[in-house]
């Protein structure tokens, strides 16, 4: 099976590393990759925005399967072109993907699924803002403000306030730029992000992970796209695990396709365990970056073969999915400034070590590898169980170098300490 997979981040280079452990998989190729994905695929250097381009490259490569990784092409119909060419995609149709591209979308399934979420509205009118604020404000001063841009912000467009003012200017400083608002309620619980590969009806759940969003220990500081995760959850006991597949994920899978829109691809469960059990923060038309760096190394079933299933309606007869044991830690080494406008151009030492995923690097014309992006690299650690791949993702970190940079150091760590706890 030749595989092409569209995008450039960790999250493609962890998809790569695991398709290229499948002995069906006998050639890979990526569009447009990064430098440290250079010794596993062939590049090619392809606007992976455009349908026509994709579908092209293709048909190039004689893909058998397409792989599409970031949202944004899928938002904007790029799988649907690649099937429409004859070749099997595995990512879901444009009109499906507005699970991930429109919030509202993404809230009137779940209301028609049954599905528990967060209460919310939506506020397209800078004239409505305060009254709606007012309403969602939070009880006693004991949660928060839940303010998000109704489309794709790459996690950034979501604020998490107990301060008002907070609240309101992220709130107002949307609309100004003629984005509407969404306005939840707060969800108080441990996050769990469950990535299922999902063909119509059939839903196929990986191993759960936790990501941490915050640019700080401790869960302080702004939002992020992501500064690490870690998988499985020990915290997460096995009955609430089921109940996210069989009361959130599959009755959302059976309204799309009631609806006409049957999801085809990778769908994310992004949930908080609540006093009442599992809700849903958001869904995403995709694997998430960073989970998919600590939940792919656990994988002990074929990827290509997967998700070639997915793609062709197979997945019901696809074999019960193996797991290594042991667990997997990512940490998320991020430029200086990150998540504002990142420092670039930076030489990175240590950069191409085992364990070391590329995001935002860029090969320079003397072979030297410097940062380019606000995320720069992934570092993947794998052992025993949590205290072991913490160790090891830390000790991989300690041998890296990038002026300015920064991380987490604490990704996993209450985990480990047995100190989450759900609340029943
Ligand atoms: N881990 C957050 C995301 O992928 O959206």
């Amino acid at each position: 099976m030749r595989v092409l997979v569209i995008g450039s981040g960790a999250r493609e280079h962890a998809l790569l590393l695991a398709l290229r452990r499948d002995p069906e998989v006998e050639a890979l190729a990526v569009a447009p990759g990064n430098p440290g994905m250079a010794a596993i695929a062939d590049q090619h250097d392809v606007d992976i925005t455009s349908a026509e381009a994709v579908t092209e490259l293709a048909r190039r490569v004689g893909a058998d399967l397409v792989v599409i990784g970031p949202e944004v092409p899928l938002v904007l119909g790029v799988a649907d072109a690649v099937r429409a060419a004859g070749i099997a995609c595995f990512g879901p149709s444009r009109d499906a993907a507005r699970i991930e591209g429109s919030k509202a979308f993404a809230k009137e399934v779940m209301n028609a699924a049954g599905v528990p979420t967060a209460a919310s509205e939506i506020v397209d009118n800078p004239a409505h803002l305060d009254a709606a604020l007012d309403r969602f404000g939070p009880p006693a001063g004991e949660a928060a403000w839940v303010v998000k841009d109704d489309g794709l912000a790459a996690g950034k467009g979501v604020v998490v306030t107990a301060d008002r003012d907070a609240a309101r200017a992220h709130a107002a400083g949307l609309l100004d730029c003629g984005h509407p608002v969404l306005l939840e309620s707060f969800l108080d619980g441990p996050e769990v992000s469950l990535f299922c590969v999902v063909d119509g009806e059939t839903v196929v759940p990986l191993l759960a992970a936790q990501d941490f969003k915050r640019v700080a220990d401790g869960d302080t500081g702004p939002n992020t796209g992501g500064m690490g995760a870690y998988a499985p959850l020990p915290w997460l006991p096995a009955d609430v695990y089921a109940r996210i597949v069989d009361e959130i994920v599959k009755p959302v899978a059976a309204e799309m396709v009631r609806r006409g829109s049957a999801f085809s691809g990778l769908l994310y469960a992004g949930l908080a365990i609540t006093s009442r059990g599992p809700a849903v923060v958001e869904f995403n038309c995709r694997f998430g970056d960073p989970e998919t760096q600590s939940v792919l190394p656990l994988l002990d079933s074929p990827l290509g073969q997967l998700l070639h299933a997915a793609a062709t309606g197979r997945l019901a007869q696809f074999p019960e999915l193996r797991w290594r044991d042991g667990a997997a830690v990512t940490v998320v080494v991020a430029a200086e400034n990150y998540p504002g406008r990142p420092r670039v151009g930076d030489v990175i030492a240590g950069a191409e070590a085992d364990g070391v995923l590329h995001a935002g690097t860029a090969r320079r014309a003397d072979g030297a590898i410097v940062s380019s992006g606000g995320r720069v690299l992934s570092v993947v650690g794998t052992g025993a169980d949590l205290d072991a791949a913490r160790a090891a993702a830390y000790s991989i970190l300690s041998s890296i170098r990038l002026p300015g940079s920064h991380f987490r150091h604490d990704i996993g760590q209450t985990a480990a300490e047995g100190k989450i706890v759900v609340k029943r």
